[in-house]
């Protein structure tokens, strides 16, 4: 009797089990090891707990560990200090961890895991995304949960590089309300590259997404410190990423910062000259000459832009100096960096072509 009884359940077990050999083609059956299988190579140390209805993170796992699997268990709850220790680690899937309901887990968590890359949270019904993660955090999954995608605050995230958030109101969980994200959250994610939003009932794309990740890290770790740190003259940036006031449209900001701003630097790169965004900037920056008689634009050439434009052209030949292009070679760095700082400070109109000087600063 308790023979039979026990037959089905151990067949559907040792099914999940059974791995495909590619030389053979065969199936061959390969009893899981309890509470973890664990294979090792030179690169990695993997504890693969999936699917044994752990309860808990299981004891025993050592600190050499670079990637666990803890995926479709039944565990209620991961608080404390669980995972300490395990300073190697850089993969976590937590996916599915309570298959029966939600998962709980405490703030501090993850806080010492500080190579810990990717963290998998899919299918927890979490209602927020964890405190404390680490710094090196760069691909969260968090699918398939409860998180209210109008509400989050996104400022632990700001080194994530890939976010997946699909299905946080879902046919399967649904939140019953039209999702509008406003006051662009993600501008936080300077580094951000891949956003997954789909299946969100969501009611328009999020205004404010990051630039270029890129160009926003060279921003903010390049320019502004050699401007605003370096150098004998202390030159205040108003930085987009820093010093804009979330939520204020746009136009407003923009039209203040050039506004007030001596210079207005456009930092050109392909992907920026072909923005309306660029287009909006520069209409203002030559209002100012309009209206003003001041000339605020400075050009900075990232990347070789508008090669074919007439505008770049005429403006190299007016006031060629207000241009300047990234050198090709590193050695050129510096002299790069001072020619910047000059350009900044110093009137565009004292820089104008002799030649034309006296057409553009008559009144
Ligand atoms: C072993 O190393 C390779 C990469 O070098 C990796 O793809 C593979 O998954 C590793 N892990 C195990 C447990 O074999
Ligand atoms: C962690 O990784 C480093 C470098 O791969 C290795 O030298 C060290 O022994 C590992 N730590 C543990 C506890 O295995
Ligand atoms: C976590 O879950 C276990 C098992 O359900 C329970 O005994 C324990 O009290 C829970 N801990 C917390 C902090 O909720
Ligand atoms: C983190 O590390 C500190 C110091 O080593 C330790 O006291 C604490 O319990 C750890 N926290 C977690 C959640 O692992
Ligand atoms: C967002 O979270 C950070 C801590 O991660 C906190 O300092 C900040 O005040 C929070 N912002 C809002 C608007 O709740
Ligand atoms: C999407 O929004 C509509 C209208 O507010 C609502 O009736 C519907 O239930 C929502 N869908 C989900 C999956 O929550
Ligand atoms: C939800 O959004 C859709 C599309 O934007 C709109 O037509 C509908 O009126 C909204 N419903 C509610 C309840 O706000
Ligand atoms: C953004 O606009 C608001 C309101 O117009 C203003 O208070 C704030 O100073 C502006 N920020 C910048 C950097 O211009
Ligand atoms: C100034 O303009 C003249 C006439 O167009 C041109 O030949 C010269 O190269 C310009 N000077 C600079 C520094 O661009």
């Amino acid at each position: 009797m308790t023979v039979t009884r026990w037959m089905p359940l151990l067949l559907l077990w040792v099914c999940c089990h059974y791995e495909v050999q590619p030389s053979s083609l065969r199936p061959i059956w390969k009893p899981p090891q309890f509470p973890c299988d664990v294979k090792a190579n030179e690169s990695e140390v993997k504890f693969d707990c999936r699917g044994r209805r752990l309860r808990k993170v299981p004891d025993g796992i050592t600190r050499d560990a670079t990637v666990i699997d803890l995926s479709e268990n039944y565990m209620p709850n991961i608080t404390g200090p669980v995972f300490s220790g395990l300073l190697n680690l850089t993969t976590l899937y937590l996916n599915w961890a309570n298959t029966r309901r939600g998962l709980r887990i405490g703030d501090n968590v993850f806080k010492n895991l500080t190579k810990l890359n990717h963290l998998g949270l899919t299918g927890n019904n979490l209602e927020r995304i964890p405190g404390n993660l680490p710094p090196s955090v760069e691909t969260l999954d968090l699918g398939l949960n409860k998180l209210q995608l109008d509400k989050m605050n996104l400022s632990g995230l700001t080194y994530v590089k890939n976010l997946w958030l699909p299905k946080n109101c879902y046919i399967w969980m649904p939140c019953g309300r039209n999702v509008t994200i406003m006051n662009s959250p993600f501008a936080v994610m300077t580094k951000l590259q891949t956003l997954d939003l789909s299946f969100n009932n969501l009611t328009h794309v999020p205004q404010g997404l990051p630039r270029d990740p890129h160009v926003s890290e060279w921003v903010m770790s390049n320019l502004r410190v050699k401007l605003e740190e370096e150098g004998e003259k202390y030159l205040p940036l108003c930085l987009e990423e820093r010093d804009w006031v979330p939520g204020v449209p746009v136009l407003e900001n923009l039209t203040h910062s050039i506004q007030y701003s001596r210079k207005t630097l456009f930092v050109l790169t392909e992907g920026y000259v072909k923005s309306g965004i660029f287009k909006l900037a520069m209409y203002l920056a030559h209002q100012r000459l309009m209206d003003e008689n001041v000339d605020v634009i400075v050009l900075l050439m990232l990347e070789p832009v508008l090669q074919h434009s007439r505008f770049l052209r005429l403006r190299k030949r007016l006031c060629g100096k207000s241009v300047v292009e990234w050198p090709r070679t590193a050695a050129a760095e510096p002299w790069f960096w001072q020619n910047l700082r000059n350009v900044v400070r110093v009137d565009n109109q004292l820089m104008y072509n002799q030649t034309y000087s006296k057409y553009l600063t008559s009144r």
